[in-house]
């Protein structure tokens, strides 16, 4: 057995808790020999329900939990956290304006990031599944000063797999054979699917599925997909999202095989004319346990415009949450 590794999941009596944490009991996550203490963050109004989750848990008789705790106060939850999935969220209620969902997910995100600056461990890794996600892992950093930039990400997995498995479907291909597909921007519909450098097996991805299709029909399924599953299933993606999230941390613990990347909503360090400071989603490979993005990927006139309008929504969303004063001290 290897060292015994914390994990605080916020939102944890949520649906993606509920789907995410047994597949964390049945060693999924983080392999068969990694124990793993659980902290469950709730909001108060859902403790009863989280403890009702932790029962449950304890009923898995998983061989790597080690223990299972609910609490609704940061600082506890966060205590000695190694990794922490941010999926509790503030929705969008009909009627809401953008600045009132902006400035709820700061007051759950801020207070947050200030919690694991001060107890998390010290090389804690974050991700941010609740939505708005890349502006909420802008707050929630703002305020964890002492956390490095590159330890916060936004989950971009999810339109990552819906991507591949759109160029599976269309080709016929087994999933394995398709690489280096990227989503680029922001997780919302401005998000840009890029098949541009994607294959499929040996060959270029745009040569089987004609350029008219990845970049008019795949966009919008993809950029679409998750109120397509809104209108199909009467609620919204939780099983695909939790597979996300273990895909995600496996890969940024094990790297991404063979000459493939993933995508990943990261701080940008400039590159691809990102200003630095966006968190924006990238292709990207694993360093010691960090995303870092592929670098030298030709854009053409079309893939530029199509990142440029995504960027230009986070950098919206950026001067909303700085105009609202939710940013905390350390703001990159
Ligand atoms: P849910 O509504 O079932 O669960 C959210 C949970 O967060 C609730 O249990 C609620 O009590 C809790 N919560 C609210 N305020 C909190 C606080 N201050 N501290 C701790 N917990 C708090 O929602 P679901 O389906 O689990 O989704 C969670 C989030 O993930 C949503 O924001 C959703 O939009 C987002 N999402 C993101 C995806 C991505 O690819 N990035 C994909 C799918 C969902």
């Amino acid at each position: 057995m290897s060292h015994p590794l914390t994990l605080t999941l916020t939102g944890a009596a949520g649906q993606i808790g509920y789907a995410l944490l047994f597949r964390v009991a049945s060693g999924e996550a983080f392999g068969p020999d990694t124990p793993v203490r659980v902290r469950m963050l709730e909001h108060p109004r859902a403790l009863k329900a989280a403890a009702g989750v932790a029962l449950e848990l304890q009923d898995a008789a998983s061989r790597v939990l080690l223990d299972v705790d609910v609490s609704s106060d940061p600082r506890h939850a966060f205590d000695g956290a190694d990794v922490a999935v941010l999926a509790g969220a503030r929705p969008r209620t009909a009627g809401m304006e953008r600045a009132d969902l902006l400035e709820a997910n700061a007051g759950i995100f801020g207070p947050q990031g200030a919690a694991l600056n001060d107890v998390a461990a010290d090389g804690v890794q974050v991700l941010v599944v609740g939505n708005p996600a890349n502006t909420n892992t802008l707050v929630v950093a703002s305020h964890a000063p002492d956390v490095p930039a590159d330890r916060f990400t936004a989950l971009t997995r999810l339109d990552h797999n819906r991507a591949v498995a759109q160029v599976a479907q269309r080709t016929g291909a087994p999933v394995a054979d398709i690489t280096r597909v990227t989503v680029w921007g922001n997780h919302s519909r401005t998000q840009y699917p890029d098949l541009r450098h994607a294959r499929v097996g040996s060959r270029p991805a745009l040569d089987l599925v004609g350029r008219e299709w990845a970049d008019g029909p795949f966009v919008d399924t993809v950029a679409q997909r998750g109120g397509a599953i809104i209108a199909a299933r009467g609620a919204s993606s939780v099983a695909s999202t939790a597979t996300a999230v273990l895909q995600h941390e496996h890969l940024r613990r094990h790297d991404v095989p063979g000459d493939d990347w993933t995508s990943a909503g990261r701080f940008s360090d400039g590159s691809y004319g990102v200003p630095e400071g966006v968190v924006c989603s990238f292709p990207v490979v694993a360093a010691d346990g960090t995303w870092q993005v592929v670098p030298g990927l030709d854009l053409d006139t079309t893939a530029r415009a199509r990142i440029d309008a995504s960027v230009a929504e986070l950098l919206d969303e950026r001067d909303a949450v700085r105009a609202l004063g939710v940013l905390g001290p350390g703001a990159r």
